[in-house]
């Protein structure tokens, strides 16, 4: 049975008059990594932010682990959250500032190094440095020691690389991948780097001004390929069209200098093309193409 972790029902939020939140269902499931994306302003952080309680919502619901949220916030206890920058003690260490959060929410304290390691802040030119010493970089990995060191079962995670150089964000995305994967954690997870999403994330939701306009999973949309052909296609659509009936190919697009096909094998992509050449239609190049999250996110979200 697929367990949803996490269900939001028909939830909304204002502020003033203006409505930023309006899902009617989004749900993730159990070991997943479910990436939350749509443009600035689209509604992300707030409702992040409805989940953890931060924020007080206008309507709707809200199951974690299957329970509703309510006035109880024992639920937050299972979750780790890397949602604003946490408030730092900038005079201390990492380890100190875990140690503080350690004695408050009373959670092992051997879970300290052990996050710090995986964070990739335990190295002994870093024990000694105070917060306020810290790079962008390191402070991002610090948040997200935060995030885990009470060893959650739901990552909430908004924007964690946002200002990581190109390795950091190489070292955090699979850092994310074997939380999931091997933990088993559920990743709930809002980034404008798409290539990221579809390098980490098993399914993707796309909202727009506070609505859900996409959700699908990452290999099928990868999966979905066609053929791009580009020739000289005037006053040829008959003798095309009679080539392309001996195969088991879709026509998606034809104009005069492009043509579109799919659902075909790659020995068929020979054969059919040698069956247009010898019926001397021009064909001047021929590409395989993919769908991208990027073209589907930029049609959905344009304005
Ligand atoms: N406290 C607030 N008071 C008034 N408006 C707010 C408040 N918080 C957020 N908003 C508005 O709600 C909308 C959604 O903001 P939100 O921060 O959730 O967007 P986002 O999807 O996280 O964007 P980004 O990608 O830029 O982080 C925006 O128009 C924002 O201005
Ligand atoms: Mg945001």
């Amino acid at each position: 049975m697929i367990s949803n972790v996490l269900q939001i029902k028909n939830l909304q939020k204002g502020f003033k008059d203006t409505q930023v939140v309006n899902l009617s269902s989004l749900s993730v499931q159990q070991g997943e990594i479910y990436g939350f994306l749509g443009p600035n302003g689209a509604g992300k952080t707030t409702t992040m932010k409805m989940i953890l309680s931060l924020i007080s919502r206008k309507a709707g619901e809200i199951e974690v682990f299957g329970q509703p949220i309510g006035t109880d916030k024992q639920y937050l206890n299972q979750i780790g959250s890397m949602i604003e920058e946490p408030s730092y003690y900038p005079n201390l260490t990492g380890y100190e500032n875990l140690l503080v959060f350690q004695k408050i929410l009373g959670f092992d304290k051997k879970n300290i190094q052990e996050t710090l390691k995986i964070v990739g802040l335990d190295q002994p030119k870093n024990k000694k440095k105070l917060v306020k010493d810290y790079s962008l970089g390191m402070k991002q990995r610090l948040a997200l020691a935060f995030a885990l060191v009470k060893k959650p079962r739901l990552l909430i995670l908004d924007e964690p690389t946002n200002g990581l150089d190109p390795a950091g964000i190489h070292e955090i995305r699979e850092l994310i991948i074997k939380l999931a994967k091997e933990q088993g954690i559920t990743v709930f997870i809002s980034t404008h780097i798409l290539s990221e999403v579809e390098h980490i994330a098993d399914r993707v939701g796309i909202i727009n001004h506070g609505q859900l306009v996409y959700e699908g999973e990452i290999r099928k949309i990868q999966s979905n390929k066609w053929l791009e052909v580009r020739g000289d296609f005037r006053d040829r659509r008959e003798v095309i069209s009679q080539v392309l009936f001996g195969y088991p190919c879709k026509m998606l697009e034809i104009q005069e200098d492009k043509l579109k096909l799919t659902n075909l094998a790659d020995q068929q992509i020979s054969s059919l093309l040698r069956d247009l050449i010898v019926e001397k239609v021009p064909i001047y190049e021929v590409k395989q193409e993919q769908e991208t999250l990027e073209s589907i996110f930029l049609n959905l979200t344009k304005e």
